[in-house]
């Protein structure tokens, strides 16, 4: 199947950005192994990381165009202010996994509420770069039929 993983604001930064926060792991690191990934599992992943909140927007409206069975979102800050991203996902009605690095949870209080969450298949957060590999690997279970 074909899978996409999405990364909003700020995340073309990571390595540099926060590494205490964040990790050193870049965000070409990071796409190259969940690539190989979900090769070895038999199935193909693209990537696409933006600033800007309509370009995001525009990727998700494609993914269904493109037969996209999952997407992997790390939304950045658009998780805590976004409905036009929210109102995207439910539109095209993808499936999809919301991942954070950081346990958003245990950070500051503008942190603890997401526009997405109630939507997604399930949230992975506070696992570092594992958070998008866990998310990758849930993905996967999900988009393999289960031999009856
Ligand atoms: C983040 C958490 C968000 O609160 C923050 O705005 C980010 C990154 C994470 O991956 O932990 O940009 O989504």
């Amino acid at each position: 199947a074909k899978l996409l993983v999405l990364h909003g604001p700020n995340l073309n930064l990571l390595g540099a950005r926060e590494p205490e926060i964040y990790g050193r792991e870049t965000l070409a690191d990071i796409n190259n192994g969940l690539a190989q990934r979900a090769q070895a599992a038999g199935h193909e992943l693209a990537w696409y990381q933006s600033n800007a909140e309509h370009e995001l927007i525009g990727r998700i409206h494609q993914a269904r165009d493109e037969q996209i069975a999952f997407i992997l979102i790390n939304p950045g800050a658009l998780t805590h202010t976004s409905v036009a991203l929210r109102d995207a996902l439910a539109a095209v009605a993808i499936p999809f996994i919301e991942v954070h690095m950081s346990n958003v949870h245990a950070r500051e209080p503008f942190r603890h509420h997401s526009y997405l969450s109630d939507l997604a298949v399930g949230v992975i957060c506070g696992f570092g770069s594992d958070s998008y590999r866990l998310a990758l690997d849930a993905a996967v279970a999900k988009v393999e039929p289960k031999p009856a």
